[in-house]
């Protein structure tokens, strides 16, 4: 068995599209055995209950007046790892987790931690990246990259799958998808259709790194 953690903010979309992939064995002996989410309203726990998998909500706390806000921070940190770790992922997937996590978290689990970006991300961790079609664009970081498409113009983005490095939005690509940007689309248009080429990306990364695993082939 190849045993997965889901972290997640919001609708769980993509935590969807896994638990329908693992229904109809697509993949392989992989399973999602806890979701955890920082907002307590995040759809996703209801979607982990319903088929009584294991959902934790951890949420930051606010700091209180005069502590370091790094403390607050770290001890959360130290609870969410704690929770994942209990465990024992083979993978720990953030789909759509709204957090940064900081080395201390990642040291945990070593080269386990992959995560989805609702845009292209550069493999040499750049300024930019070149599209299929030879357009250079730049590279979207952050928490807003779908509204920062539409504000720079852009006729092209997409989504990448990556491990999760100390370096936000980046570290080694998975796989990536390229979405062209409409005259038509708004915020909600693009993002939708980001998000239908997500699913389907965070599916064959799941497939392939469970498949390929030497767990997996040991049994
Ligand atoms: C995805 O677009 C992901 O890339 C972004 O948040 C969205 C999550 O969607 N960080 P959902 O909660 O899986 O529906």
């Amino acid at each position: 068995m190849y045993r997965i953690a889901v972290l997640i903010s919001g609708s769980g979309s993509n935590l969807q599209a896994l638990f329908d992939a693992q229904d109809v064995g697509d993949l392989g002996a992989a399973e999602i055995n806890l979701v955890v989410s920082d907002r307590a309203d995040a759809y996703g726990l209801q979607r982990a209950l319903q088929r009584d998998v294991a959902a934790a909500h951890i949420p930051l706390p606010p700091t209180p007046a005069g502590s370091d806000r790094r403390a607050t921070r770290a001890a959360w940190e130290a609870r969410l790892a704690a929770v994942v770790s209990a465990f024992q992922p083979d993978l720990v997937v953030l789909a759509g987790f709204m957090r940064i996590l900081s080395p201390a978290f990642l040291q945990h689990f070593p080269d386990r931690v992959i995560n989805q970006h609702p845009a292209l991300l550069p493999s040499d961790g750049g300024e930019t990246v070149m599209t299929s079609t030879g357009l250079r664009i730049p590279a979207l970081r952050g928490a807003h990259v779908v509204d920062d498409a539409l504000r720079l113009g852009l006729s092209m983005t997409g989504c990448t799958v990556h491990r999760v490095t100390p370096r936000v939005d980046d570290g080694p690509i998975l796989a990536q998808a390229e979405i062209p940007i409409l005259p038509a689309d708004d915020a909600h248009s693009l993002h939708e259709r980001i998000k239908t080429a997500e699913r389907q990306l965070i599916v064959q990364v799941v497939r392939q790194l469970a498949t390929s695993s030497p767990l997996t082939a040991q049994g």
